[in-house]
């Protein structure tokens, strides 16, 4: 209260004994008023901090969660390199100087991996005998190369990003485009890792299959592209499966062409070639088959690509496009589509900024979803497109004229 207020209710208080006794109430009305509205401000400010407390307490544990696991993502990206998973694996339990023994790695960097990734998880730790050992799961995710469920090449392309995070920074600031041969070597072999496990479980048993009358083709001969083909994973395997067909992988990445061509000389694979060239300028060979894995919105001109496959496939043909499983919007994504934070975060690194770096720079994203792709196919030349088949990761659309 302020000193005149005082003065004058002293002075009334003094003087007028009723007046007195009314401001007396009107004082202690005020003084309730006021307890009243702090009380009552109190709990409207205490639930507003509890539930922003809440927010916070949450968000900081997961995301506290999130930057452990980038440690543990190159941690686990080190121990496969290196061979640890591999030998632990085989070795079943073991102390860290026996580890440290067969894999010929120093004993107190194993020392402090193990017990990150015991921390992490990722092993287990025996105190009784001081052995570390992993579970079936374990092996499973980090060790098995090979089998559907090892994690190894979706961390080593998380790692790629890493590796050159200044260019990507400066590439996020500048708006301008980044050539996909501008990443680091281990995104290249980091993406066929990371869709190698995918491509293994799906392409023969599920995709083609779920396309009407391409499988019987290729039983019986054909010819086939498969563009932005990469390291000629996909190809290579269909060619395995349909050695009657005859198949053409295109890419614009010679370095990924040189790959291909050496993964089917290992392969023994003698029904496919490799050809480095932009999807706008495959040749006519009036294709039987065509198919696009994962590549089509990472295209500077998707349109023009599709236009021009279109242009070549013969009478009757299909083409295949597997893109990421996407959702319409961004809304139907953040609900749905648990992929959604991980190929946006790819995206933003990498197929925006390798769109951007070619002519048209379309910028369709990792999570175009179906109806945009739609769009971009029938801007082409197209006027079939029906989802054929799908997954968490996945979505495969049957493409025809
Ligand atoms: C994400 S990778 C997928 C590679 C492969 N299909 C796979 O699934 O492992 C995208 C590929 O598209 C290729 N690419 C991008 N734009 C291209 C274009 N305009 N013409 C041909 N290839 C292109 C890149 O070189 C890269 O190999």
């Amino acid at each position: 209260m302020q000193n005149h207020q005082r003065e004058n209710f002293y002075m009334v208080s003094t003087s007028y004994p009723s007046a007195n006794i009314e401001l007396l109430l009107q004082k202690f009305v005020f003084v309730l008023y006021l307890l009243i509205g702090a009380t009552l401000n109190k709990i409207h400010r205490s639930e507003y901090m509890s539930a922003e407390m809440e927010e916070l307490e949450s968000l900081a544990a997961k995301v506290g969660g999130d930057a452990a696991g980038a440690l543990g993502v190159l941690l686990a990206y080190i121990g496969d390199q290196a061979g640890v998973y591999r030998a632990l694996d085989e070795l079943g339990p073991v102390t860290i100087a026996q580890l440290a023994k067969e894999t010929t790695l120093d004993e107190r960097y194993l020392q402090e991996f193990l017990s990150a990734n015991a921390g992490h998880g990722y092993v287990n730790y025996h105190p009784g005998d001081e052995t570390f050992d992993m579970s079936t799961a374990q092996a499973a995710v980090f060790a098995r190369e090979g089998q559907p469920t090892c994690m190894q090449g979706f961390f080593q392309a998380i790692v790629s990003q890493y590796a050159t995070h200044e260019t990507a920074l400066e590439t996020f600031k500048s708006g301008q485009g980044r050539a996909w041969g501008d990443h680091d070597q281990c995104c290249f072999c980091g993406t066929d890792r990371f869709f190698r496990p995918g491509y293994e479980a799906n392409i023969l048993e599920h995709w083609i299959p779920s396309l009407s009358g391409v499988e019987q083709k290729l039983i019986a001969g054909g010819k086939v592209a498969d563009i932005g083909c990469g390291h000629g994973t996909s190809t290579i395997m269909m060619a395995k499966a349909f050695p009657n067909a005859t198949f053409h992988g295109f890419d614009f990445h010679a370095p990924s062409v040189e790959a291909a061509t050496n993964n089917a000389k290992a392969e023994g694979v003698s029904n496919v070639q490799f050809f480095e060239s932009a999807a706008k300028e495959m040749p006519d060979n009036q294709y039987d088959f065509a198919c696009i894995f994962d590549a089509l919105h990472d295209m500077g001109d998707p349109v023009g690509a599709a236009t021009r496959i279109f242009e070549v496939l013969g009478d009757d043909a299909t083409l295949m496009l597997v893109e990421p499983m996407a959702e319409d919007s961004l809304q139907a994504n953040l609900e749905k589509n648990p992929m959604s934070s991980t190929y946006y975060s790819f995206s933003t690194l990498v197929c925006v900024p390798t769109s951007k770096a070619q002519e048209v720079g379309l910028q369709l994203g990792a999570q175009a979803g179906q109806a945009r792709l739609t769009g971009v196919l029938e801007q082409a030349g197209f006027t079939k497109v029906r989802r054929a088949s799908s997954n968490a990761a996945n979505m495969v659309l049957e493409v025809k004229a």
